[in-house]
């Protein structure tokens, strides 16, 4: 029989559905198991094939006071031919706990985080110790079991852990203050987990049970009271810690038969000033509240980098807009503007400047103008910088006293450069310069630029930026030290690079360079000027380093395709030697990828705190996992 490839697939679904969820061979530590919720999760668990260890402290009701309750539950999964063990462990002692998991079945692979107790009273008359005794419980308990059960998870590549919250954490609940603060901490726990097991396959959720308690029965109908069965959460448990569930970091609540996820949403929010020299008094607050608070376009920011990185959009519009007053102070002063008329030969010099090689193909769309998409390194408008501004007299005016300081005092810091339109392979462009402050740095004096760059054609503006320019032993004129006019650098992940990517630059680099940019400052080739400016031997330009770093990750994480490429900014920290080799070191967060520039000779750090914005992420084969 001919059975058509459709029809195949739709049997798999099938197969699919109707295949059972075992865990045979999986050791489960319920804690909080001697009755309601945890109970339903052992006795499930157990009659799924897994080894159970069911723990809880407390003793049987109507028992002498030495038979336990966990021993019940114990004996019912032995009687259905089910394997548990008990365990009567404070939480506290959570590694008692795991220890009786792996004392008596040698692994671990799931926990349950279920054990909690409640002592409701209003806020004002709960005491400390009321307090105490809830974060002991619920948060410390839950850390130490799973701090336990920790250390095997990671060694065997694999885990699921639940933590237990509540409605009064998620909404609040009134006389539950220290109820509903702890339940809250461990989402929190979860979060975090979420983030630090993903490596190791360790999934880590939370469950939102509403289940049948002495406090909802007495504000619930007696119909729907009757249905808060603990039978009809643990299943959604039993899913959520199964070797095929892949949900990590999501809070699931449940009851009555029905489950949903929740997330944490944040409104589109609104800006409150005009640019960035503007300050905000509570006024203004008030008067754009509605849209501060407007959950109409609320949404999900699915980690911390999208959370900040949505700030960072606030910084560019909050920079390329319009000054809200007309003092002419703040708009770009004529004298500061650099005219430039480039085409595909500047383009494509550019692209040698920084390291393009046709050995490369997904450079090769830089440097031949007949390619299908050929474009610009999109790190170009950085070199009307050192010109339009470095350059003039510009930095006099910041600095009226600076007649003493030698031209190669001067250095470039920090560079932000965010392009607004595709880039033209040839055009006629206008970049303007602004100071926006002078910072005080005591050795030293900063001065932050603001830059954009028009096509003078159309009249678009296609990129905006900030330059940062150091010039040494400038400080002490007790300016301010800071700005918040700074577009911040932000620190790489804690882990080792995702990928890197070394390429040798060549011995004639800056010479290249100082044609492809018309940065002719001698300290990039003559080395009596460079002596003089306290480098052994003519340095690199900086920005040409982060035209490597740019293509290097155009081509890790976009194809190359440079309409890919939002923005970049970078502090250049060491000078790199024409002719040695620069590694760039990446991680991905989401579309963020921060990079550093290593000298790979000497392990000297170039670029930190630097990161390119992506507007989307394309992988290739070798990338296809990051
Ligand atoms: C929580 O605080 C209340 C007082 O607001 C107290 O009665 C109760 O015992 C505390 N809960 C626990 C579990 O200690
Ligand atoms: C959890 O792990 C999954 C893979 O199982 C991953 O896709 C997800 O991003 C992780 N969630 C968090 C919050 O790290
Ligand atoms: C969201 O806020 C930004 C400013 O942060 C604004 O430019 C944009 O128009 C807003 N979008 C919506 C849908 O309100
Ligand atoms: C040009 O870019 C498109 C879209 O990214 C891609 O599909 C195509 O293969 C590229 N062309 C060449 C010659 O690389
Ligand atoms: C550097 O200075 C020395 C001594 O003054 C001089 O001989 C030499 O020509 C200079 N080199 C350059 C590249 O100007």
């Amino acid at each position: 029989m001919f059975i058509q490839f459709k029809t195949v697939s739709k049997l798999n679904q099938l197969v699919n559905t109707m295949s059972k969820l075992c865990f045979d061979e999986r050791v489960v530590v319920v804690t909080g198991a001697g009755a309601g919720l945890g109970k339903a999760y052992a006795l499930l668990f157990a009659s799924k094939g897994a080894k159970v260890v069911v723990n809880d402290l407390g003793s049987s009701r109507h028992g002498d006071g030495a038979s336990r309750v966990a021993d019940t539950v114990v004996s019912e999964i032995k009687s259905q031919g089910g394997q548990a063990v008990a365990n009567y462990d404070n939480v506290l002692d959570g590694d008692k706990i795991i220890k009786t998991a792996i004392d008596n079945f040698g692994r671990i692979d799931v926990l349950v985080n279920n054990a909690g107790i409640l002592r409701d009273k209003s806020f004002a008359r709960m005491s400390e110790d009321d307090w105490d005794i809830i974060q002991n419980v619920h948060v410390k308990g839950a850390m130490r079991a799973t701090k336990a059960a920790w250390p095997y998870f990671k060694q065997q590549k694999y885990g699921r852990i639940i933590f237990t919250s509540s409605n009064s954490g998620l909404y609040g609940n009134f006389g539950q203050a220290n109820y509903s603060s702890a339940k809250m901490a461990l989402v929190g726990l979860a979060n975090t987990l979420a983030i630090e097991g993903q490596s190791s396959g360790i999934n880590t959720n939370v469950i939102v049970p509403t289940a049948g308690s002495r406090l909802t029965e007495d504000i619930v109908p007696a119909d729907f009271y009757n249905q808060l069965k603990p039978e009809l959460i643990a299943p959604v448990v039993a899913w959520l810690c199964h070797e095929d569930c892949t949900e990590n970091g999501s809070i699931i609540e449940s009851a009555l038969g029905w489950a949903g996820k929740c997330h944490l949403i944040r409104s589109n929010g609104s800006i409150l000033r005009k640019s960035l020299k503007d300050s905000l008094t509570p006024e203004t607050v008030r008067d754009n509240w509605d849209q501060v608070t407007d959950m109409s376009t609320a949404k999900r920011c699915e980690s911390i980098a999208e959370a900040t990185g949505e700030l960072m959009n606030v910084i560019e519009q909050l920079s390329s807009s319009k000054t809200s007053d007309s003092s002419s102070s703040r708009s770009f002063d004529p004298k500061y503007t650099i005219k430039y008329t480039y085409d595909v030969k500047d383009a494509i010099l550019y692209a040698l400047g920084v390291g393009a090689t046709t050995k490369n193909p997904d450079d090769f769309q830089y440097l031949y103008e007949n390619h299908e998409n050929f474009s610009v390194v999109p790190s170009y408008f950085v070199i009307f910088g050192p010109l339009g501004a470095l350059g003039s007299d510009m930095l006099v005016t910041a600095l009226p006293n600076l007649g003493e300081i030698n031209i190669a005092g001067i250095l470039h810091g920090e560079q932000y450069l965010k392009v607004l339109k595709k880039i033209p392979t040839e055009a006629n462009v206008e970049t303007r310069f602004r100071i926006q402050e002078t910072l005080d740095k005591e050795k030293m004096a900063v001065i932050l630029i603001e830059h954009e760059t028009i096509d003078v054609k159309s009249g678009e503006k296609l990129a905006v930026g900030q330059m940062a320019g150091v010039i040494k032993g400038a400080g002490g004129f007790g300016g301010p030290r800071n700005s918040d006019h700074e577009v911040p650098l932000i620190d790489a992940p804690k882990r080792n690079p995702d990928i890197s990517v070394t390429q040798q630059t060549c011995v004639d680099q800056a010479a290249i360079y100082r044609l492809a940019s018309g940065d002719m400052n001698p300290l990039h080739i003559d080395a009596n000027i460079s002596v003089m400016g306290g480098f052994e031997r003519p340095i690199l330009h900086g920005l040409c380093s982060l035209g490597f770093a740019t293509r290097h990750i155009l081509q890790t994480f976009a194809r190359g395709d440079t309409e890919l490429f939002d923005c970049v900014k970078a502090r250049f920290v060491k000078p790199v030697i024409p002719g040695q080799t620069l590694r760039t070191d990446m991680w991905r967060e989401g579309k963020r990828i921060h990079f550093q520039t290593i000298v790979v000779e000497n392990n000297s750090p170039v670029i930190s705190g630097a990161y390119i914005d992506l507007k989307d992420v394309k992988l290739g084969n070798q990338t296809s996992k990051l």
